[in-house]
């Protein structure tokens, strides 16, 4: 198997496909609909066929002589990167904020301040020494703990291999994710390859994040892939297996998802239907009524009818729906 240089923060999409068979099929897999995620972006449509905002990113868009590349945002034009401001709202977050707040939830969690740098201006310290843990708040269960960044981009509270905003490469030792912390911590408390690789999963397992658009969720994913490849690279000085990699990746793809925030629906699912009004058809003049989506009518999670998205429990090895959780709350 061919290695890959990870240290570029724009991955290509080729580079992928030739060094890693199979895992950009995967990556590109939405678990809910069991087709591919969408574009959900007006940005590539200029390319012709099969680049239009509602289409599936198939893998001949993006690899392969005529490919088109997806870019970090923060390697795209200005232009681009103005536009999608005004219509997705996209700015990423530095850095050294992701890992202020990011601290904010682990000072909660330990009930101490500071526990795996101190912020220093808009930098910080790493903390040298091993995290410490006790018999009431065990590293097994900081692995466990279940962690969501909602309308991820690519996904910079998660992961930081390098800084969304400015696009500046970050080596393992000084990364603040939420998901790289618990790889610190693995890679702390296993030497066993395989017991490392069991919390390393477990790690992935916990941690989810969702976004709208199709370009971003790649990139989201995989820089969570290339997150694995360098820690276990960090770890073991060698490049994990190809059947390793095929089962994070499929992790991945379930736990970071597409779906309109908004509606926890797949975009564009949500759609009018057609009422034939009754008394009308009586007299048969074709009389037909078109009803949006109750759900958007009335701006009511709950009653959309497009399709729901299907997260994972990993612990119940079970599907279920993320609207379900949030229905589940408000009945509380
Ligand atoms: C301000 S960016 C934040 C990205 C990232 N969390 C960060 O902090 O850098 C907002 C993100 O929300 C996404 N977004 C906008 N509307 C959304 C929606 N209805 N559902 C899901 N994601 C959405 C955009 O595509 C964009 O990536």
């Amino acid at each position: 198997m061919a290695d890959i240089i990870t240290k570029d923060i724009d991955i290509l999409e080729d580079g992928l496909l030739y060094c890693y068979p199979d895992i950009l099929k995967i990556l590109l897999k939405d678990k809910t609909t069991g087709k591919n995620i969408l574009w959900a972006t007006k940005d590539y449509e200029r390319n012709g066929e099969g680049f239009e905002e509602y289409a599936e990113i198939q893998m001949y868009c993006i690899t392969g002589l005529f490919a088109t590349e997806i870019q970090p945002r923060a390697t795209k034009p200005k232009e681009i990167q103005t536009m999608r401001i005004k219509t997705k709202a996209e700015v990423f977050t530095p850095c050294w904020i992701c890992n202020e707040q990011n601290n904010l939830i682990d000072d909660a969690w330990f009930g101490r301040k500071n526990v795996f740098n101190t912020p220093y201006g808009q930098s910080w310290v790493t903390t040298s020494d091993p995290i410490v843990f006790d018999d009431t708040r065990t590293w097994k269960q900081y692995v466990d703990s279940k962690r969501l960044e909602i309308t991820c981009g690519e996904a910079p509270y998660l992961v930081s291999r390098y800084d969304a905003a400015s696009g500046a490469y970050l080596p393992v030792l000084q990364r603040i994710g939420l998901l790289d912390r618990k790889l610190r911590v693995v890679c702390e408390n296993c030497n066993d390859e395989n017991e490392w690789y069991k919390w390393a999963i477990r790690a992935f397992q916990s941690v989810y994040g969702y976004e709208f658009q199709g370009d971003s969720l790649l990139i989201a994913r995989e820089n969570l892939f290339y997150t694995f490849i360098d820690y276990y690279k960090y770890k073991f000085g060698t490049a994990p297996s190809l059947d390793k990699l095929k089962k994070i990746a499929n992790i991945i793809s379930w736990n970071i998802w597409q779906m309109d925030g908004l509606t926890c629906t797949v975009p564009y699912s949500c759609h009018s239907v057609e009422v034939r009004d009754r008394q009308a058809s009586l007299f048969d003049d074709g009389t037909v009524e078109c009803k949006p989506c109750p759900g958007c009518e009335k701006n009511d999670m709950f009653s959309h009818n497009g399709i729901y998205c299907k997260i994972k429990d990993w612990r119940d090895n079970s599907p279920l729906l993320y609207v379900s959780i949030l229905q589940r709350r408000k009945s509380k």
